[in-house]
């Protein structure tokens, strides 16, 4: 059996990583197909590099560009890199325009297609992601659910069939990196030191998704809130923050120390060493709970409402972030202390990379 990988966004470098190792580990022919979606080093080559991905074996180079342009760019590029690869299945990844692009490219060419973090839902058909990641559940011969609430979503679109519940592999990951986190801090003290922070006295800030980056009132509304914060604030910047910042007139000062994105050895260290994450991102919502920190989480919506179920993440309306309309407020929300210990594990056993291998090899089977 041959997987071809398509990857391109940060996120999906850390996915990578136990599916590389797993499919390695199973005696698997694994290609990987990088489409160059993130191309600075901070977002693409460190992850590779850390996580002991082996190179892609195609770098399409498709860079930024408008949502058609983007994946109307990486589409194209995909069917010959498909072609002349041949794999036996193509595994995309999440819900960038890379996943989307990826699938209907495989799909055209009937190289089965396999999803992994299927079904995840947000309901909320403004975001891009979320047209990427339904598009792609309903192209997908195989659905990879990490979650039982995926599961659900999967059926109630009539995908029980295909879909198959192998777990987080971001989990897998994390267990992994949280130990040499442990072990060595070094990297994160500089962090820390240069920053002028100290260890449990602040809290990690990211903020990258359009809808709260590229409304500038809507982006100075946030900033002016994380300002004005009691606790110093990291917060590391996406390139796509930065920019907008600068278009919109946000000018970081009071609690916000702006730093550079970190590799991700560094940022679950700087995770381990805060109080609390404050954040747009869906990955590093469930990095905390895993890592036992509390989150605020400035999205109207979550797809990982156990994070929020299991009171470890509080919503914070991005329209409202003072709370003036009545809703909770960044401030209230970032000061709350960390809630009772839970022994729930939504997110699977650290295992869910050799589960998808296997039943990426179910799937060729079935298909031969
Ligand atoms: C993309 C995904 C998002 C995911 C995120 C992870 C889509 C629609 N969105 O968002 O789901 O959570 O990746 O980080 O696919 N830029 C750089 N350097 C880079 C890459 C981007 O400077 O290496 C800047 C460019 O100005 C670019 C902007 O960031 O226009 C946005 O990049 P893009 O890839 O379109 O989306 P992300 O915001 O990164």
């Amino acid at each position: 059996m041959k997987i071809l990988s398509v990857v391109g966004a940060r996120p999906q470098f850390v996915k990578l990583a136990p599916v590389a190792h797993a499919a390695a580990a199973a005696d698997v022919e694994h290609a990987i197909v990088h489409t160059g979606q993130h191309y600075d080093p901070m977002l693409s080559d460190v992850f590779f590099r850390d996580l002991g991905i082996p190179a892609p074996d195609r770098h399409l180079g498709v860079g930024s560009g408008g949502h058609g342009a983007q994946t109307g760019q990486i589409l194209a590029a995909m069917d010959d890199a498909i072609t002349e690869l041949a794999p036996d299945v193509v595994l995309v990844y999440g819900d960038t325009n890379s996943t989307l692009a990826g699938a209907l490219s495989a799909v055209k060419l009937h190289v089965p297609v396999a999803h992994l973090e299927a079904g995840l839902r947000s309901f909320n058909r403004a975001m891009p992601e979320e047209i990427n990641r339904v598009l792609t559940d309903h192209a997908a011969d195989l659905c990879l659910a990490p979650t039982a609430v995926a599961v659900e979503h999967l059926a109630a679109e009539g995908l029980a069939g295909s879909t198959v519940l192998v777990g987080d592999v971001m989990t897998d990951v994390l267990l992994e990196v949280r130990e040499r986190a442990l072990a060595d801090t070094s990297a994160v003290d500089a962090v820390l030191a240069a920053a002028g922070l100290a260890r449990g006295e602040f809290l990690v800030a990211t903020l990258h998704r359009a809808e709260n980056t590229d409304d500038p009132a809507r982006l100075r509304a946030i900033a002016a809130e994380l300002m004005a914060l009691p606790v110093p604030v990291l917060l590391l910047a996406h390139p796509r923050l930065v920019a907008r910042s600068a278009e919109a007139g946000v000018e970081w000062s009071g609690a916000v120390r702006l730093h550079a994105p970190l590799a991700y050895p560094e940022l679950v260290g700087a995770v381990l060493a805060s109080r609390g994450v404050v954040t747009d991102s869906g990955g590093l919502q469930k990095e905390a709970f895993l890592l036992g920190v509390p989150c605020t989480t400035v999205r109207t919506e979550t797809e990982w409402v156990e994070t929020v179920e299991l009171g470890w993440n509080v919503l914070v309306d991005p329209r409202d972030p003072s709370g003036t309309g009545g809703g909770t407020s960044l401030g209230a929300a970032a000061s709350r202390p960390a809630p009772a210990p839970t022994e729930a594990t939504p997110y699977g056993d650290g295992h869910a990379a050799p589960r998808t291998i296997e039943a990426l090899r179910a799937l060729v089977e079935r298909r031969a």
